[in-house]
C-alpha cells in the first residue's frame, strides 16, 4: 500500500485544514476518500467543491462505506470516543482530534476498543512534534536533568476575545464542550507536561469559571500535582490575560531544562544536586554546570507531521508520535482538576471508579444547570491550511 484513503468526519475549522491539505497533495501516504458533517449546509458547499468526494451527513455510515482506509474525527470532543469506537469495531484505522473525550470513562472504553483491534489509533498531540519539545524529550529521557524534581508551566498566552467564544455555540459551554481552556487550548501542554514529566499521583486545583469572559466554564485554571516520588508541578493557564507568558522549567537532580522565546535552555549539573548537598562544606555554594543554548528555525507544521506519521504508521507499521491510547492520561489530569475544583479537595490518579462516577454526575449537574449566554451570530469561517494559533505560540 502506498496511500490510505482517509474520511474525514466534522469537516469544520480544523476538518477542513486536514482535508485541505490532503486534497491538495500535502501529506505523503494520504488521499482524500471521503468527508462527513451534519451541517446540511457544510456538506453543500464541500460537495460543491470536492465533487468527486461522496460526502456523508453520517459518521458510522461513512466508516462502514468501504470508501476509507482511516478516519479522521475532527468533530466537538464528546463525539470523539463514539466515532474512534466505531471505527476500530469495523477494521478502519483512526486518529482523533484532541481532547480524546470529555469523561476518562468513555475513554477508558476506546481503550477498551482499541486493545481488541489491530488497527492503528493516534490522536492529534501536533505540538509533540514542535524540535524544542522532541529535544526537551530526548535529554529528559537520557537522564539529562536526573531524578525528576518540579515542572512549573506558565502558559497564559492562549489568549481568545469574546468573539472566538461566539465563534461556534458549542464552544466553551459543559453541553457542547465539557469546559473551556482546560479541555479546549490545553491538552496539548497537559498532555507534553505528561509526556516529558510523567503522570502525578495526586492533583489539587482552582478552576475559575467566567472570570474574563460572558463563558459558563473555565477560562482560567491553576493545577498543583504531586508525584509519589516527591516531586511536583504547578500548572497555570488562561485565555483572558495579555501579554500572555509561555515558559516551562523542568528541574532534576542533574538540571533543568528552560523553554521559553522559543529557545531550550539546558543546565547540566557536573555532580548531583543530593550529592554535593551533603559533601559539600560551603553553606550557599552551589553546584557547578554547564549551560547549553537550543533553536530550532521554521520547523514544519506539526499537524502535517502527524498526518504523515499516522499514514506511516498504517502502511510501514512504524511507531507513532502520539499513540490514541496516550490521550487517557492528559484527560484524566484534567478531570482530576475539575473534580478538585469542584469538590475542593485534592483527587488521586489514576481515578478511582468512584472519582469517575462522581465526575461524571457532577458534569451532569453543569449541564443541566447551563446558563445560555447571548452569543453573536456564528462568525468563523473555516480556512485552507493550518492557522497560526493552532502552532505552539512562544
Ligand atoms: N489539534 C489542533 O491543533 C486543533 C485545532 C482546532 C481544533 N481541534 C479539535 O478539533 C475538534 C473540532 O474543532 P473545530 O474548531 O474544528 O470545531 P468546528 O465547530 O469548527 O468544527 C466541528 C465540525 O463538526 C461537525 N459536527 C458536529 N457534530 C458532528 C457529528 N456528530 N458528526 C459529524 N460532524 C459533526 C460540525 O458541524 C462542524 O462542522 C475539537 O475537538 C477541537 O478540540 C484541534
Amino acid at each position: 500500500m502506498k496511500s490510505i484513503r482517509v474520511g474525514i468526519i466534522g469537516v469544520g475549522n480544523i476538518g477542513y485544514a486536514h482535508c485541505s491539505c490532503i486534497k491538495n497533495a500535502k501529506i505523503k501516504g494520504m488521499t482524500l476518500g471521503a468527508l462527513c458533517d451534519v451541517d446540511g449546509e457544510k456538506r453543500r458547499r464541500l460537495a460543491a467543491e470536492f465533487p468527486d468526494i461522496k460526502v456523508f451527513e453520517d459518521g458510522d455510515e461513512l466508516i462502514k462505506s468501504g470508501l476509507v482506509d482511516a478516519v479522521i474525527v475532527a468533530t466537538p470532543h464528546y463525539f470523539h470516543p463514539h466515532y474512534v469506537i466505531s471505527a476500530l469495531k469495523n477494521g478502519v484505522h483512526v486518529l482523533s482530534e484532541k481532547p480524546a473525550g470529555v469523561n476518562v470513562s468513555e475513554v477508558l472504553k476506546m481503550n477498551e476498543a482499541a486493545a481488541k483491534s489491530d488497527c492503528v489509533f493516534g490522536i492529534m498531540f501536533n505540538q509533540r512534534t514542535d524540535p524544542l519539545f522532541q529535544k526537551a524529550k530526548e535529554i529528559i529521557s537520557g537522564g539529562g536533568i536526573g531524578a525528576p524534581k518540579r515542572l512549573v508551566w506558565i502558559v497564559t498566552n492562549w489568549y481568545r476575545t469574546q468573539s472566538y467564544y461566539d465563534s461556534g455555540s458549542w464552544r466553551a459551554t459543559w453541553n457542547g464542550e465539557g469546559g473551556g481552556v482546560l479541555i479546549n487550548q490545553a491538552p496539548h501542554n497537559i498532555d507534553l507536561w505528561q509526556w516529558l514529566f510523567g503522570m502525578p499521583s495526586k492533583v489539587t486545583a482552582f478552576c475559575r469559571e467566567g472570570l474574563y469572559h460572558n463563558i459558563g466554564v473555565e477560562d482560567d485554571a491553576t493545577i498543583y500535582a504531586e508525584y509519589d516520588n516527591g516531586a511536583s508541578a504547578v500548572f497555570i493557564t488562561t485565555t483572558g490575560e495579555a501579554p500572555g507568558t509561555n515558559r516551562l522549567e523542568i528541574s532534576g537532580d542533574r538540571g533543568r531544562i528552560i523553554l521559553e522565546k522559543n529557545e531550550l535552555r539546558y543546565t547540566k549539573l557536573d555532580v548531583p544536586e543530593r550529592e554535593f548537598c551533603f559533601a559539600e562544606k560551603g553553606a550557599a555554594a552551589t553546584p557547578a554546570a554547564n549551560e547549553f543554548l537550543y533553536k530550532f528555525d521554521n520547523p514544519r507544521d506539526g499537524h502535517e507531521l502527524i498526518l504523515e506519521d499516522f499514514a506511516s504508521a498504517v502502511i510501514n507499521g512504524t511507531p507513532l508520535i502520539a499513540p490514541g491510547v496516550e490521550g487517557i492520561n492528559e484527560l484524566s489530569i484534567t478531570n482530576a482538576a475539575f473534580l478538585s475544583s469542584w469538590t475542593g479537595k485534592p483527587v488521586t490518579l489514576p481515578l478511582s471508579q468512584e472519582a469517575m462516577t462522581c465526575f461524571d454526575s457532577m458534569l451532569e449537574e453543569k449541564k443541566a444547570a447551563e446558563k445560555s449566554f447571548k452569543n453573536s451570530p456564528e462568525g468563523e469561517t473555516a480556512k485552507p491550511g493550518y492557522i497560526k494559533r493552532w502552532s505552539v505560540s512562544w
